[in-house]
């Protein structure tokens, strides 16, 4: 075992998240197969913190359910006054608050949102067709769909879409500054008292008017927490699925074997497997899923004392020859289960059922819908997010 104590200084660290490479920009990082492959745990440099990468799949699922590791990360907290943000809080208060939640992301209440979520796509699709080839996929097709229904689940106008996403792209940004983000979170934050405020008043069925409605006014949870709930799902409602499918598209269009089999099958089998394959060889939330040690503890061989912070590498642990066989070819025959793109443990997402199902319909509607899709512009020229937290496509333009 290593006797480093990780409280280096990081500058002078590799960065995290590395970017992906220019020549082959839908694979990891090229460095994550070395620091994989050479002990597991490496000392980089996360938004200005030392921070221990973990990259192998044993230890990042290790990590991601040993109870001496928090995802109370200090720095990752809060900046709301009486706001609790549960994906950065422990059991049993993380518990606690996520159980408010789940009732609108179970596989019943996902499969009830399917037929919708179908018409939607047709429409997004209809609507792109209508002002003619070439578009952008991004804003006309694989933004809209997530952002739609977040809107419909969340009861936010779907109206203020533009705005909303507005705000996402701020707060998941690598490159906003605090003053930013700050302006950012204060539109927000009053942009959703008010509409909690709407919703006291004037009730309806949908996710804030519920939890409003019985957790808020019993005294179980304040103003300021539901304000923070219903902007962690609106964050992650518009930008982890719009990438996946934008990402995705652009994966399918340089395999065409995998292409023509998700859009010419008629087994729902075959469209889950092969999404579940994209999710792992894509692996788009590339940064943020931190940690910190609460004692010292073993990690990969390594020492990590008490305090050091820990960011997880989902990327190269999808891509870990010791989880799946071939990791690098994309292979949407093979069971790809057990992947941690949706993370793992008890903060494992809240929305995977949403997303797959997002998924297992944007996907073949498009290839179907236009069996003639391809890029509208050199692969070189495509823009990808390794600015952004989430990984992905600035904007994908097609034509058909
Ligand atoms: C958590 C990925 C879609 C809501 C997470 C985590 C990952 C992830 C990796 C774990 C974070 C951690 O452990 O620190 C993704 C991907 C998506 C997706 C790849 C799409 C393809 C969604 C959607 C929603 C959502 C559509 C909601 C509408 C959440 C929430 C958490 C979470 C609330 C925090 C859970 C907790 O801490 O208990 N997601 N997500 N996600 N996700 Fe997702």
């Amino acid at each position: 075992m290593s006797t480093t104590t990780g409280t280096d200084d990081a500058i002078g660290l590799p960065e995290f998240p590395a970017d992906r490479d220019a020549r082959c920009p839908l694979a990891p990082a090229p460095e994550y197969r070395e620091w994989r492959e050479t002990g597991g745990l490496r000392r980089v440099n996360w938004n200005g913190h030392a921070a221990w990468a973990v990259s192998r799949y044993e230890d990042v699922t290790a990590a991601m359910t040993d109870p001496r590791i928090s995802a109370e990360v200090p720095m990752q907290q809060s900046s709301m006054a009486g706001a609790q943000m549960f994906p950065r809080m422990d059991d049993p208060e993380h518990a606690r608050l996520r159980r408010m939640l789940t009732k609108d992301f179970t596989v019943k209440r996902v499969q009830a949102m399917r037929p919708r979520i179908e018409e939607m796509a047709n429409e997004f699709i209809d609507t792109m067709v209508a002002s003619g080839s070439p578009a952008d996929l991004v804003e006309a097709y694989a933004l809209p769909i997530p952002s739609l229904v977040i809107s419909m689940l969340l009861g936010v106008p779907y109206d203020d879409h533009a705005y909303f996403q507005d705000i996402t792209s701020v707060l998941m940004s690598r490159t906003a500054t605090e003053e930013e983000r700050q302006k950012a979170r204060k539109s927000i934050f009053g942009y959703l008292f008010d509409l909690i405020g709407k919703k006291e008043r004037e009730p309806d069925d949908a996710l804030i008017s519920r939890v409003a409605r019985e957790h808020l006014q019993e005294g179980q949870l304040s103003r300021e927490t539901l304000a923070m709930n219903s902007l962690i799902l609106l964050n992650a409602g518009h930008e982890t699925t719009a990438n996946m499918i934008a990402l995705g598209t652009l994966t399918l269009l340089e395999n065409p074997a995998a292409l023509a089999r998700i859009r010419d099958t008629d087994d729902p089998k075959v469209v889950s497997a092969a999404v579940e394959e994209l999710l792992r060889h894509l692996t788009i939330v590339h940064n943020l899923v931190t940690r910190v040690a609460k004692e010292d503890i073993e990690l990969g061989g390594r020492l990590v004392r008490a305090g050091d912070l820990l960011v997880m590498n989902l990327a190269a642990a999808n891509w870990d020859p010791d989880f799946v066989s071939d990791p690098d070819r994309l292979d949407i025959e093979r069971d790809a289960r057990g992947h941690v793109a949706f993370g793992h443990g008890v903060h494992q997402c809240l929305g995977q059922v949403l997303a797959r199902a997002e998924l297992e319909i944007a996907l073949p509607v498009l290839l179907r819908q236009l069996p003639g899709l391809r890029l509208a512009v050199p692969p070189e020229e495509i823009r990808f997010r390794n600015d952004m937290s989430i990984y992905g496509v600035h904007a994908l333009p097609v034509a058909w």
